[in-house]
Formats: structure tokens, C-alpha cells, sequence
């Protein structure tokens, strides 16, 4: 039987062994790529190839060590092997911390301690349907990064990077121009309401987070800041509600009391947009099935398809009226109150 093709989920593949060889050495890569996100090595790479001895002085790193890390990242076009060292590829620049859509706290955020133990942990996820980070911090990812400031702000500076793609394609893809006050319900350090205030002049916002990074957040006169909890303190009155990223971190009970604290402030008729990658059906690879597992292991929340959206957002008063794609991997479920 040729197994090259197709197999399964429609897609090419490489035949059975190697799939395997490839699959269980992934994690390789990935260690790889947060060890020098972590060092900050891109920083130090320049227009000409920079050898790795070179590098090694400059992030503190043993030559030869970091040769070898190196040569694997190369090989999936991560930096680029030229004469007399390295040079970046158009992902590797990525890493720099000064390049203006950076992702190196994006690359950095699996191998913090705190994840790095709990994806060690995800058998007991599979076992038992919790989350594995309860093992590694039983109160929580949020009250855990309340208490570690260092690993918090990697998080929340890993958040506006991923954002930077996915803002731009929510921009694109969704015309703001009829929600003249938007609140953004756990908008992290604010960089979607701020994309979309800059876009809209006549538009006011508000930042609905958690005191630790609401705090961090500068108010103006256009963008109010609200330090608070959705589970306990009432949101603010708007005529669209956004929740990037929010609902996947919770299961359906919680997720249906963020809803239904959107569906009391909101009027009737209030925008709510649910910008989430949405599950599809079939067996194809989607960014959402590696992302259902980060947050089974470490949230216990789960991403969604539409239908579940349907249904979640019906429970609590929302209709779901229409999905919208963006040029990223992320959906702008949208909904409206009742
Ligand atoms: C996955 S991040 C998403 C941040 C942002 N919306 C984005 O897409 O980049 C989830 C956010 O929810 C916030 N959050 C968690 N629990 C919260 C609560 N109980 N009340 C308000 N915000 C909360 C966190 O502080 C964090 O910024």
C-alpha cells in the first residue's frame, strides 16, 4: 500500500515510520526554537552570516552547543547557514526582539517553566479530563501568573505578539464602523481595542482585564480601563463586546457565565464577537487541534466549532448570526444579543 499520500486526513504525509520518527521528535524542534528565543539569539544576528562561536560569546552559550541547535533550526528554515556562519530567514527575524511584529515572546512562552512542566503533565490531562497545569500549579494559570511576574509578562508580551497577525486580519475582515463604544473583555495589554480606535476616530473602547495587566495599561480619552473580573464584577454597557481568546480558556459552564455577564450589560441588539479559531469538522490539520490541546493540558478550556458556538451563545441569550473568516487562523464569530 503506498502510505505517502492521504491517508487518514486528506493531506500528503510522509510514510508510516517516518511520520512517526517525526512526529515524536517535534518536540526536539520546539525546545529548540524557545532555548534560543530565550538567549536571544536573533538580537545578535545581523545582514552578514554571524558564525556561532560568535553568538555563543555574545548570549552567553557554549560554540558548539549552539551550532548544533542552530543546524536544526535551519532545517526548517528557521535562520539560514551561509559562508562564515548564520543569517536570518524571514522567520528567524521574527525573533529579534526589535522587529516590529516580533514573536520571540511567542517562542519563548511554551518553555517557561510553568508550561514546559505542565505539557510534561498532559498524561494525567488525558487520563483524567483536567487540566495537567493543576498538577504544576493547582490554583491556576491566571492566579499562578498573578503570583510570577517574570513568566507573566512573557505571557502577556506572548499574547500582543501572536495578536500581531491576527489583529490585522480582524481588522480586514470585519467592518467596526457601526460600534461607536467597544469593550474589550479581556483585552490583555489592549493591543486589538487599540488597532480598532486608531482605525476609528469617532470610537470609544474600554479594557475590561484582570488587575495585574489592566493596571499596566495607560487610559486616554478614548480608551477607559476597567480592572475587574468577569466572574464577579459587572461589565461595562457597550454596543459590541469582543472576547479574543477568552472563551477557549474556560469550559462550557464557565464559558456560558462569560456569556451570560456579556448578555446582562450588553442592550439587546449589542454586538458580541467571539474571535477564536473555530474547530472544523473534518480530519484536515487546522491550527485549532494543537491549540484544543494546549488548553486542554493547561486551562481545561477546549476550542470550539461553530455548531458548539451556536449553542453556548444560545444558552445564554446570544444568537449567533454569522461566522467571518480572517486571513489568519482565527474566525470572528459573531453574535447578537436578544
Ligand atoms: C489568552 S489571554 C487573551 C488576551 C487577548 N484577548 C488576546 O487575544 O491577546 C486571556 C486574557 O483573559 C484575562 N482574564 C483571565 N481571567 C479573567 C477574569 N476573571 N476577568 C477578566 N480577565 C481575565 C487574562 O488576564 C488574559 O489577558
Amino acid at each position: 500500500m503506498d502510505a505517502t499520500i492521504t491517508e487518514g486526513t486528506g493531506t500528503p504525509q510522509a510514510p508510516p515510520h517516518e511520520l512517526i520518527w517525526e512526529v515524536a521528535q517535534a518536540i526536539v524542534v520546539s525546545r529548540c526554537l524557545h532555548v534560543v528565543a530565550d538567549l536571544g539569539v536573533a538580537d545578535h544576528v545581523g545582514d552578514a552570516p554571524v558564525s556561532a562561536e560568535h553568538l555563543a560569546a555574545a548570549c552567553g552559550a557554549d560554540a558548539d552547543a549552539l551550532g548544533r541547535v542552530l543546524r536544526l533550526l535551519a532545517a526548517h528554515g528557521i535562520f539560514e547557514p551561509a559562508t562564515g556562519g548564520y543569517r536570518h530567514t524571514s522567520s528567524s527575524a521574527l525573533l529579534r526582539s526589535d522587529h516590529p511584529t516580533s514573536m520571540r515572546a511567542f517562542a519563548r512562552l511554551n518553555g517557561l517553566p510553568v508550561f514546559s512542566a505542565t505539557f510534561g503533565e498532559l498524561g494525567h490531562s488525558v487520563r483524567t479530563g483536567s487540566p495537567a497545569l493543576e498538577v504544576v500549579a493547582a490554583k491556576g494559570l491566571w492566579p499562578y501568573l498573578q503570583e510570577h511576574s517574570e513568566e507573566a509578562m512573557v505571557f502577556e508580551q506572548a499574547m500582543t505578539a501572536k495578536a500581531h497577525a491576527d489583529v490585522a486580519g480582524v481588522l480586514n475582515a470585519y467592518d467596526f464602523e457601526r460600534h461607536r463604544r467597544i469593550a474589550d473583555v479581556g483585552g490583555g495589554h489592549a493591543h486589538l481595542i487599540e488597532a480598532i480606535l486608531a482605525a476609528h476616530h469617532g470610537h470609544t473602547g474600554v479594557l475590561f482585564e484582570l488587575p495585574h495587566v489592566g493596571n499596566e495599561v495607560e487610559p486616554s480619552s478614548r480608551l477607559e480601563v476597567v480592572a475587574g473580573d468577569f466572574f464577579t464584577d459587572p461589565l461595562p454597557s457597550c454596543d459590541a463586546y469582543l472576547l479574543m481568546n477568552i472563551l477557549h480558556d474556560w469550559d462550557d459552564e464557565n464559558a456560558s457565565r462569560i456569556l451570560a455577564a456579556v448578555a446582562k450589560s450588553g442592550e439587546p441588539g449589542a454586538a458580541v464577537l467571539v474571535i477564536e479559531t473555530v474547530m472544523p469538522e473534518g480530519p484536515e490539520p487546522h491550527w485549532a487541534k494543537p491549540l484544543d490541546v494546549v488548553m486542554l493540558a493547561v486551562t481545561g478550556g477546549r476550542e470550539r466549532t461553530e455548531a458548539q458556538y451556536r449553542s453556548l451563545l444560545g444558552d445564554t441569550g446570544i444568537d449567533l448570526v454569522r461566522t467571518v473568516p480572517t486571513a489568519t487562523a482565527f474566525s470572528i464569530v459573531e453574535g447578537r444579543v436578544r
